[in-house]
């Protein structure tokens, strides 16, 4: 197999970073280069160094003067909700039951499903996205359209069939014994089958009975490396919705612990309002708290605490996702600069070197892949963005007066989209400019 080596200006992330001057969390490399082989780095540096490694038949692309890092992560994001991006409800429920839960009714069509599913992974690449962590619907057809698409195109990708047997349409629900034997069937089928991962995902508390609770707790126990993925503490009717239908519980948090579904491989999307008991316990367990800043200013659902949860003592682990289609943006830029206006409104700062901390390093980190994607590190994947901070006029304008680093990647997270993005690699292959 051919080497491929890019040029250009190369940015990873090595921790999270403390404050802006904190120069010590990343790298940079002026004048880098990146060797590519069989889909992994295979060397990184200034580019002199790596070009005179590389054999003469290297295929070589320069992206001076851009930014070249590690392709961005989406941590929490719905495969069904493509056509329910900018619908008009009042809060999460309101916006579930009205628009959501029809529309992925339509997933039990596996043409529908596929036919989707290759818009999907087409939005992910033009906006720089390499890995994303899916719910499908409740249905098997769409499990099996978006993990076909994901082998096809080589993609390191996380998802499930969503659990549901209860407080839904009939379209949409299981039964505990049918979600068991279906997720069964999908990691059987797909997880491990090239850069597929499958995660166990009962879709809410609202949505899952108990008997479907204590499904998923077996499935849990059987596979203890998959993910899992749930919904937490996202509004304040569902908080409410939900303990009600779980009165021993006491509180949200404690319903998932009850079914022993905390732990460092469960992403729980949102929680916005947790007391100090319910963050102690994802502390405890390493549980990650998944921020969707798009998602909950479109629904009105609230302010994530992002610094306060980040700086306890106890603190809890992050993660950063758009949550289409609740969210409103496929792009993590957009996504970081809503995150961003959250802390400014409750009073904190978030630094641009965290918000592409965050998106990269931070967010495998959280999906524990951090050996294999979110840097630019030999024998990492080779899954890279490259980035245009002057890529509209607007933005060009401003780049101007742009002097440092981190101005630059607060210009591109403050005015950019997929227009920055210049070409998304998938494992080494260039995979924006050929959709
Ligand atoms: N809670 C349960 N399901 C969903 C969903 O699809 N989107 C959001 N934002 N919250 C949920
Ligand atoms: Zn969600």
């Amino acid at each position: 197999m051919t080497h491929t080596l890019l040029r250009g200006r190369l940015l990873t992330f090595l921790r999270a970073p403390q404050e802006l001057g904190d120069t010590g969390s990343y790298l940079y490399e002026s004048d880098g280069g990146l060797l590519i082989k069989d889909g992994l780095i295979v060397a990184r540096g200034a580019y002199d160094k790596v070009s005179a490694k590389a054999p003469a038949d290297v295929v070589a692309v320069d992206h001076r003067p851009h930014l070249i890092m590690p392709g961005f992560i989406d941590t929490h994001l719905h495969f069904p909700q493509m056509q329910v991006i900018a619908s008009y409800a009042a809060n999460l429920l309101e916006w579930l039951n009205t628009y959501t839960f029809p529309e992925e009714c339509r997933f039990v069509e596996s043409a529908h499903a596929a036919r989707i599913a290759t818009h999907f992974y087409d939005e992910l690449v033009r906006h720089g996205t390499t890995t994303a962590v899916a719910y499908c619907s409740v249905h098997k057809t769409s499990a099996d359209a978006f993990f076909a698409e994901a082998l096809r195109r080589n993609m390191r990708m996380v998802g499930g069939k969503v659990m549901m047997d209860r407080n839904a349409p009939q379209g949409l629900l299981d039964t505990p014994q049918m979600g068991y034997d279906e997720t069964r069937q999908i990691i059987a089928e797909w997880h491990g089958k090239g850069r597929c991962h499958v995660a166990i995902t009962p879709r809410f508390a609202i949505t899952s009975t108990p008997a479907q609770m204590e499904a998923t707790q077996a499935l849990a126990r059987e596979f203890p490396d998959l993910h899992i993925q749930t919904h937490l503490s996202e509004n304040h009717d569902e908080i409410k919705f939900t303990c009600e239908l779980y009165p021993e519980a006491i509180d949200y948090t404690d319903i998932y612990a009850r079914y022993g579904l905390l732990g460092d491989r469960t992403l729980f999307g949102h929680c916005i309002h947790l007391s100090d008991r319910e963050a102690d316990a994802m502390s405890e367990t390493g549980s990650v708290a998944v921020h969707c800043p798009t998602s909950n200013l479109f629904l009105g659902s609230g302010l994530f605490p992002l610094k306060a949860l980040a700086r306890r003592d106890k603190s809890v682990r992050i993660g950063v996702a758009t949550d289409i289609g609740g969210g409103s943006s496929y792009s993590m830029l957009r996504t970081m600069d809503e995150a961003y206006k959250i802390q400014q409104l409750l009073g904190e700062r978030l630094n641009p070197l965290e918000s592409y901390y965050h998106m990269t390093l931070g967010n495998a980190q959280s999906l524990s892949l951090a050996d294999r994607i979110g840097t630019l590190d030999v024998g990492s994947d080779a899954d890279i963005v490259v980035l245009n901070a002057a890529a509209t006029p607007a933005m060009a304008l401003k780049m101007e007066v742009v002097k440092t680093l981190p101005e630059e990647l607060f210009l591109l997270q403050t005015m950019g989209d997929d227009r920055a993005i210049v070409e998304t690699y998938v494992a080494g292959v260039a995979a924006k400019s050929t959709i």
